[in-house]
């Protein structure tokens, strides 16, 4: 008997490398999925040219274009259900979800934040701010959290974190670039933990189904 792939979705707003981690993953057999979109937001970036070197079909849908939040939440929410995915993967993705979709999904969407939630979360905190505030904190420790999402920003149960040290030396730049390698590490562990249905989900708490 043969066993349907899960169907991901991917959100992208820029460059793709977790994208690609994802879709590496994928090919190398490492995740039991297919990756049936990709999503943007925004054209011409390097995410959807990723996704089209693997002929992965890509949707843009430009926030812009959209009357408000929830209209544009509800244009991608028709695309993945036409898509049939089981499982959204936000992905560098730099809009706020409508509730709405996040309810039709609930459970089924993960993303990945450049810090170790809950700190360095929350509003404002994305790309090189997440780094920069690390940095100002004297924070020792950095990483990466892969966790789903609900209607509050960065505050899903964590389902894989990953660390990094932050030496004397880091910039903004530098720790982004270290956490980067971290977050292609744990992103395609962490999808592959939910799709396999590996995890129990408690309040904010994850914990592995025993075997
Ligand atoms: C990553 O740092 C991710 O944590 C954040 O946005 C960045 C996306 O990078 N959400 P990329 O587009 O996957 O290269």
């Amino acid at each position: 008997m043969t066993v349907a792939l899960k169907r991901i979705g991917v959100l992208v707003s820029g460059g793709g490398s977790n994208l690609q981690a994802i879709i590496d993953a994928v090919n190398q057999q490492e995740l039991p999925a297919n990756i049936a979109v990709v999503i943007s937001n925004k054209s011409g970036v390097f995410a959807l040219e990723r996704a089209q070197n693997w002929r992965i079909p890509t949707l843009v849908i430009d926030h812009r274009q959209c009357s408000s939040s929830r209209e544009f939440s509800l244009a991608i929410l028709q695309r993945l259900q036409e898509f049939q995915i089981d499982l959204v993967c936000l992905a560098g993705f730099l809009r706020i979800l409508d509730p709405l979709l996040i309810q039709e999904f609930r459970g089924r969407i993960l993303n990945i934040h450049p810090a170790l939630l809950p700190a360095f979360g929350g509003k404002g905190m994305y790309g090189h701010h997440v780094h920069e505030a690390v940095i100002a904190s004297g924070a020792k420790f950095s990483g990466a959290t892969v966790h789903l999402v609900t209607s509050e920003t960065d505050i899903g149960p964590i389902v894989k974190q990953g660390m990094v040290t932050v030496s004397d030396e880091d910039t903004a730049d530098s720790l982004a670039a270290k956490v980067l390698q971290i977050e292609h590490q744990i992103y395609p562990q962490a999808i592959k933990l939910v799709l396999e249905d590996k995890l129990i989900f408690d309040g904010c708490r994850t914990r592995l189904k025993k075997q």
